[in-house]
């Protein structure tokens, strides 16, 4: 089969790396691509909401199958754009259409979804430019700290946390009347704050299944004790030791189960990754957020945890057939550490060439961003490049992420040493 991955980070090379161990792979596509998935795979270059563009290309290379690897192209309507088009609709493409996707897309929808359905989240409300003052108002029956998030997509900045009300207020005037993130913050969703420690869950759906693959755990901040500003994540480990099977069982029966659930009584078909971020609140596990996608990091550390051949799971998904599939998980455990540049989250140097890669011998090295140029892979985003480690417990395998990373240098290079700490 030929495929077409869609992406450049981290989580499509691991994809990648995954997908092409199949004996039903024949030609493996990725657009754009990174220096990584060069070497396993075609880049094809295309961005990820240049549809036409990626029409043309399935086309000619006779791609039958495309995963969809971040949001952007699923809220922009990229499942729709196949299904409507002839020459398309028989290709099988992993992820939900641009209605279902409004779950990651917009956080006011995807609250009336889980109140609508019963699933335990944080109390809120939402207010526009025209509801100012009862927002300001409502802040002051809250407690700190104020949990503001922008309604809309907003490249993961758009959800603030802050102490003090003045600044609170600040900042609402600023998402609403200034248009901080654009559109995005035409609407606000004020809510309680949770606290507690927060875990990632992925299902793997076809409409009717859903196969729970294992958890994970992304560590956001960019400083060691989880300080700092928040990243696209600096690192990921799984299993997540307190995800015991109590808890699993609660967020079976009262998350899980119900987002299934609601998404067929509400009519939005779902054939992908649901990626459910949790808080444990007290042994409560509580939604924080619906994903429309795999995250990223975790990836890195679920993709090669499953033993199942990644075409067959996604055959499966496309064909309604998931009820047919075991799950089969690696007992190991594994973690994965990210290292960026220089200076990310803030602004930071691209260009940088990097050595070392192909001394990492007992750990898979995962690029997020970075580009070939004359043969030389360089730095090209602010998360660089993640080393997964595979081991019998979390500290060996955290040994053989930090031993790979030692191999690999470049200028400005950054990353967390205490991944795995709190565990
Ligand atoms: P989101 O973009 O919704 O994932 O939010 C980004 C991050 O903000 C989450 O991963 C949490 O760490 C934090 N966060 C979001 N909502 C809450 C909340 N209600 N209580 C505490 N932390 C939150
Ligand atoms: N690691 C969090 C995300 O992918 O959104």
């Amino acid at each position: 089969m030929n495929i077409l991955v869609i992406g450049s980070g981290g989580r499509e090379h691991t994809l990648c790396w995954k997908l092409v161990q199949s004996p039903k792979c024949k030609n493996l596509y990725v657009s754009p691509g990174n220096a990584g998935t060069s070497k396993i795979a075609t880049n094809l270059g295309i961005s990820v909401i240049d549809f036409e563009s990626i029409k043309e290309a399935v086309i000619k290379y006779k791609i039958e199958m495309v995963v969809v690897g971040p949001e952007a192209p699923l809220v922009e309507g990229i499942k729709e754009f196949f299904e409507s088009d002839d020459q398309l609709e028989k290709v099988s493409l992993i992820g939900p259409d641009s209605k279902a996707a409004k779950l990651e897309g917009s956080k006011s929808f995807a609250k009336a979804f889980m109140n609508r359905h019963n699933i335990p989240t944080a109390k809120h409300s939402e207010f526009t430019l025209a509801t100012i003052d009862k927002a300001f108002n409502f802040l002051e029956t809250m407690s700190p700290p104020y949990v503001l998030k922008a309604d809309g997509l907003a490249a993961g900045k758009g959800v603030l946390i802050i102490n003090n009300i003045y600044e609170a207020k600040l900042e609402l005037k600023s998402m609403l009347i200034n248009k901080k993130f654009g559109q995005a913050s035409e609407k606000v969703v004020i809510e309680e704050f949770l606290d507690g420690i927060e875990l990632s869950c992925f299902i793997l759906t076809d409409g009717e299944t859903g196969i729970t693959l294992p958890f994970a755990k992304d560590y956001k901040k960019i400083g060691e004790g989880d300080k700092g500003l928040n990243t696209g994540g600096m690192g990921a480990i799984s299993p997540v030791p307190f995800a015991n099977e109590e808890f699993i069982k609660k967020i079976n029966d009262r998350i899980i189960e119900p987002t299934l659930l609601g998404l067929k009584k509400d009519q939005l078909p779902f054939q992908g990754f649901i990626f459910i971020g949790l808080i444990n609140v007290g042994g409560e596990p509580k939604v924080i957020e619906y994903n429309v996608r795999m995250g990223d990091p975790e990836t890195e550390v679920v993709i090669p945890r499953i033993k199942n051949d990644l075409i067959s799971l996604f055959e499966a998904t496309a064909n309604k057939t998931l009820n047919k599939i075991k799950l089969e998980i690696d007992s190991r455990s594994a973690s994965t550490v990210m290292a960026v540049s220089g200076g990310y989250p803030k602004a930071y140097e691209k260009g940088h060439f990097i050595e070392g890669i192909n001394n990492v011998k007992n750990a898979l090295v995962f690029h997020s961003g970075t580009s070939l140029e004359d043969n030389k892979i360089l730095t090209a985003g602010g998360r660089v490049i993640t080393v997964t480690g595979l081991g019998k417990d979390m500290s060996s395998a955290l040994k053989k992420s930090y031993e790979g990373l030692e191999k690999i240098n470049y200028k400005g290079m950054y990353y967390r040493k205490d991944i795995g700490f709190d565990l």
